[in-house]
C-alpha cells in the first residue's frame, strides 16, 4: 500500500530528487519505502517562496481558504486506510490507532475550515476621558507572514495538521519539516494540498534532518516558529530573533486517584492503561505518574498489573495488536535503563521491563525515588509509576513537584477536589474523571513551566499566526 518512493514539497510543487532517505518500518526494521531528500538549496528556494507567497496568501479569501480546507477533509477520508498505513509502518503505531489518528486529522481540518471564516476583530470604544472624545478603534486580524514549523515522530499527521490547518485558515505561507523518522503522513497531506489552488508558494514540505533545518529558525523573513519535540525547543527559542515561538514539549503527566474511586476501579484501570501505554506510551501526555489514595492504592495496582499483562504486544499492522515498539532500539534502551536505574535505587517492579529490539513491555512500578529519572523526566515510553497518598493536597503537591505541566487527570467524585486540583496544578489543562492523555482537537493544548509556551487547537493557533491591526477613526 506504500508507494515505491515518495517526493518533497517545494512551493506546492512536487519534486523528485535522486538522494532518497530511507523510511524504516519500525516494527520489521527493514526499508518500507523512500522519501527525496532536498538538496542543499531546497530551503532557500522555501522560504523565499513562501516570503513571496505572503501577500497572495492573505489575499486569498476566507472561504478560499475554507474551500481548501474542505478538499483536503474530502480526500483524508478518501484515503484513510492508505494514511493509517503510512503511520503504522513509519511510526511502529497500531493500525487502531493509526485509523484513530486519521479521524483525528480529519477532525482538525475540519475545524480549521470552520474557524477559517469567522477570524473576526472588535470595535472599541475609545472614548475613555475627554481627550478621546469623537474617537473609536477598530482591529482586524492579519496573518503574520511565513511561518516555520517543525514536527515530531510520534503524531505524523495529527501533529502536522495542528500547524497546517491553522496556517491555511489564518492566510499564513508555510515551510515544514516533518521528523525525518516519520516523514510520509505530512509528504501525502503535500500530495493533497498540491490539488489545490493555494497560491504559488504557499507552502513547502522538506523533510531535513535538523542541522540543515536551522534557518527555519533563525531566518528574520519566517514570523513565527512553532515546534512541538523535546525541550530542546527552548535552545531553538533562545536563536529565533525577533519571531514568534510557540512550543508544545511534552511532559511527565501525572493522574490522581482519589479516596472516593473504591466503585469505579474497573473503570479507573482502562483508562490509565490506554492512557499509559497506547502507542507505547509515546505521547507527550501519555500517563507516567500515578497517584493513588491510600484507600484504593492497593486494590488499583492488583487490578492494573493483572490488565497490563492481558495487554497484546507485537506487530502493529494487526488489529489485535495493542503495543508496538517504540521508535528506535535506542529509545527503548534508554527507558530500558532508567527502569534499571530506577529497581537499583529501590523501585520495585510490578511487571514488564523486558526489552526485545524497540519492543519494550508495557512496565509498572512502584516506590520509585523522587529524584528518579523516572519521576522527574520525560519517559515517553510505556512505562508508568505508582505513588500513594494520603491528602489530596499532598497528591496535587506531588503533580506540582515537576518541571513540566502539560495536562493532569483527576479521577474523583468531589466536586470541590475537582475545583481545588484545577485551581492549584500548575498545567496547560485539568482532565477531571479521565487520564491526562485525553484531547479533542479543539481543545486549547499547550503547556505551563517546561513543558511549552502558547497553545494550539486550531482556533489557539490561529491567534498565534494572527496579528491584531488597529483602525482608529476620528469623527470629524
Ligand atoms: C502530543 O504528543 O503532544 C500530542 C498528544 C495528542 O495530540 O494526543
Amino acid at each position: 500500500m506504500l508507494e515505491k518512493s515518495y517526493p518533497y514539497y517545494l512551493a506546492n510543487k512536487a519534486v523528485k530528487a535522486r538522494a532518497k532517505l530511507d523510511v524504516i518500518d519500525k516494527y520489521t526494521g527493514k526499508v518500507a519505502t523512500r522519501v527525496a531528500l532536498p538538496d542543499a538549496d531546497a530551503l532557500e528556494k522555501a522560504i523565499a517562496a513562501a516570503t513571496a507567497a505572503a501577500g497572495a496568501m492573505k489575499a486569498f479569501r476566507p472561504w478560499q481558504r475554507q474551500a481548501v480546507l474542505e478538499h483536503c477533509v474530502a480526500r483524508f477520508r478518501e484515503r484513510k486506510d492508505e494514511l493509517a498505513y503510512a503511520l503504522c509502518v513509519e511510526a511502529g503505531k497500531p493500525i487502531n490507532d493509526a485509523h484513530g489518528e486519521v479521524t483525528r486529522l480529519i477532525e482538525t481540518f475540519k475545524i480549521a475550515a470552520e474557524e477559517a471564516v469567522r477570524i473576526n476583530g472588535e470595535t472599541i470604544n475609545l472614548e475613555i476621558s475627554e481627550r478621546a472624545n469623537g474617537y473609536q478603534g477598530f482591529t482586524r486580524k492579519v496573518p503574520v507572514g511565513p511561518v516555520a514549523f517543525i514536527t515530531p515522530f510520534n503524531f505524523p499527521l495529527n501533529l502536522v495538521a495542528h500547524k497546517v490547518a491553522p496556517a491555511i485558515a489564518a492566510g499564513c505561507p508555510f515551510v515544514l519539516k516533518p521528523s525525518e523518522r516519520t516523514p510520509l503522513g505530512a509528504l501525502i497531506i503535500g500530495d493533497i494540498l498540491a490539488e489545490t489552488d493555494l497560491p504559488k508558494g504557499a507552502f513547502s514540505i522538506l523533510p531535513l534532518d535538523g542541522k540543515s533545518a536551522s534557518p527555519l529558525v533563525t531566518d528574520p523573513r519566517l514570523k513565527l516558529l512553532s515546534f512541538t519535540g523535546g525541550i530542546i525547543g527552548w535552545d531553538l527559542k533562545a536563536q529565533a530573533g525577533h519571531k514568534k515561538v510557540t512550543l508544545e514539549l511534552g511532559g511527565n503527566a501525572a493522574c490522581i486517584v482519589d479516596a472516593d474511586q473504591a466503585d469505579h476501579l474497573d473503570a479507573v484501570v482502562e483508562r490509565l492503561v490506554f492512557g499509559a501505554f497506547y502507542q507505547s506510551g509515546q505521547s507527550c501526555i501519555s500517563v507516567q505518574r500515578i497517584l493513588a489514595h491510600d484507600d484504593v492504592y492497593d486494590a488499583l495496582k492488583r487490578k492494573l498489573v493483572a490488565r497490563v499483562k492481558t495487554l497484546k504486544a507485537g506487530d502493529p499492522k494487526k488489529k489485535s495488536t495493542f503495543l508496538g515498539p517504540m521508535i528506535d532500539e535506542a529509545a527503548a534502551q534508554r527507558l530500558e535503563g532508567w527502569t534499571g536505574e530506577a529497581t537499583r535505587a529501590g523501585a520495585r517492579l510490578l511487571c514488564g521491563g523486558g526489552r526485545k529490539g524497540a519492543m519494550l513491555q508495557a512496565t509498572l512500578l512502584e516506590k520509585v525515588p523522587r529524584d528518579a529519572k523516572l519521576q522527574r523526566l520525560e519517559a515517553f515510553g510505556p512505562v508508568a509509576i505508582l505513588d500513594r497518598f494520603m491528602t489530596f493536597d499532598e497528591a496535587l503537591a506531588t503533580v506540582n513537584d515537576s518541571d513540566f505541566g502539560l495536562q493532569a487527570g483527576v479521577f474523583t467524585n468531589d466536586l470541590r477536589h475537582a475545583m481545588h486540583a484545577w485551581d492549584t496544578l500548575e498545567q496547560g489543562g485539568v482532565i477531571i474523571n479521565d487520564v491526562p492523555s485525553f484531547r479533542v482537537d479543539n481543545m486549547p493544548y499547550g503547556g505551563a513551566k517546561s513543558s511549552g509556551i502558547g497553545r494550539e487547537g486550531v482556533r489557539y493557533a490561529i491567534e498565534d499566526m494572527s496579528e491584531i491591526r488597529l483602525m482608529v477613526m476620528r469623527d470629524v
